[in-house]
């Protein structure tokens, strides 16, 4: 259950052929020095890859298994609970009854934003994106916007939503959800120029890596007003330290990488990541290998 400590898994690596690994191993030069040539197989449990040295892997001739597919409902639904937590203040309105907060019913307290003919901005189309705007779809969202390295015309068909740039996606957006990978296009991508454009009444969730995001911009923008709310499901780091500044703002609110988190689910990507170590090994087609 716990992640191999970094000089285990130095020191275990050595000669070996196929190596598992968590999102939370970063694969690096070191490990694959260490591994030495024999390694042939990475299979990672997980869909994203940011943690993997691809350019060096790849010269290495070692194949890579990932998980996508069978973690997009769980991450969508968990995506769209942040969204609703954060629009409708949940976590906060809760504290409140425990406090003592809740004196009687007062037409102004605890009110929030709501879906019901809003704008919804979603950074990064992919599985989890479609996945997310299928789910938002019925609670009357009243147009979609994308952005990303190109259109999909096929991906946004179902939801009519329309391609602009990050920039008019930050202006309209009522609701934006990032949901794009992690890569040196997309690290920091969300940063003060991106947050200055959001509308006051806008809130903002990201269910992909916590780098997409500048968090002191984010912080700033939360604590002047600039937006209204945040729900993050991903950190930098991770776990982020108890007395973060994020942590202290009323209207963030911040989850611990749970997103694929359904027993069923991460049982699916064990299965899935041992099958792809198996099929490496034997030098066989895996279930679902990374093209590098
Ligand atoms: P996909 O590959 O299906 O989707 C990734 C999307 O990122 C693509 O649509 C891609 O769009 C988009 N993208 C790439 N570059 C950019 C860019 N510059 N700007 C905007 N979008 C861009 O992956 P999944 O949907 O399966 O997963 C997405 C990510 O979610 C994973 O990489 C992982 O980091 C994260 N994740 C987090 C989980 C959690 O627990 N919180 C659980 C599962 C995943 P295009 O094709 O146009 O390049
Ligand atoms: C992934 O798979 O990339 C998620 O972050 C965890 O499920």
């Amino acid at each position: 259950e716990e992640p191999v400590p970094r000089a285990e898994l130095l020191a275990g690596v050595a000669g070996k052929r196929g190596l598992l690994c968590l999102l939370s191993d970063r694969i690096d030069r070191e490990v694959l020095d260490a591994a030495g040539p024999n390694l042939k197989v990475i299979s990672t449990m997980s869909v994203g890859f940011d943690h993997l040295a691809l350019d060096e892997i790849k010269q290495r001739g070692i194949r890579v298994g990932y998980t996508p597919d069978v973690l997009t409902d769980a991450t969508a639904e968990l995506s769209v609970a942040l969204l609703l937590s954060a629009c409708r203040r949940l976590p906060e309105a809760v504290e409140q009854v425990k406090s003592g907060g809740w004196t009687t019913w007062k037409p102004l307290w605890m009110c929030g934003y709501g879906l019901s003919d809003s704008t919804v901005g979603i950074i990064g189309l992919g599985r989890i994106g479609q996945a997310i705007a299928r789910r938002l779809k019925p609670f009357g969202v009243k147009k979609f916007l994308y952005t990303g390295s190109r259109p999909k015309p096929e991906s946004a068909a179902e939801f009519e939503a329309e391609f602009v740039p990050l920039t008019r996606l930050a202006e309209e957006s009522d609701f934006i959800v990032v949901t794009c990978a992690l890569t040196p296009d997309t690290q920091g991508m969300c940063n003060k120029e991106f947050f200055s454009r959001m509308k006051k009444t806008a809130v903002f969730v990201n269910t992909s890596r916590g780098a997409v995001v500048n968090q002191e911009d984010l912080y700033n923008a939360l604590a002047q007003g600039q937006i209204a709310a945040a729900g993050l499901d991903v950190t930098t780091p991770e776990p982020l330290p108890t007395d973060h500044p994020l942590l202290s703002l009323k209207n963030c609110v911040v989850l611990p990488h749970i997103g694929s988190a359904t027993y069923a689910t991460r049982s699916t990507m064990a299965v899935l990541a041992a099958d792809n170590l198996l099929a490496g090994l034997r030098g066989e087609p895996m279930p679902h290998e990374l093209v590098l």
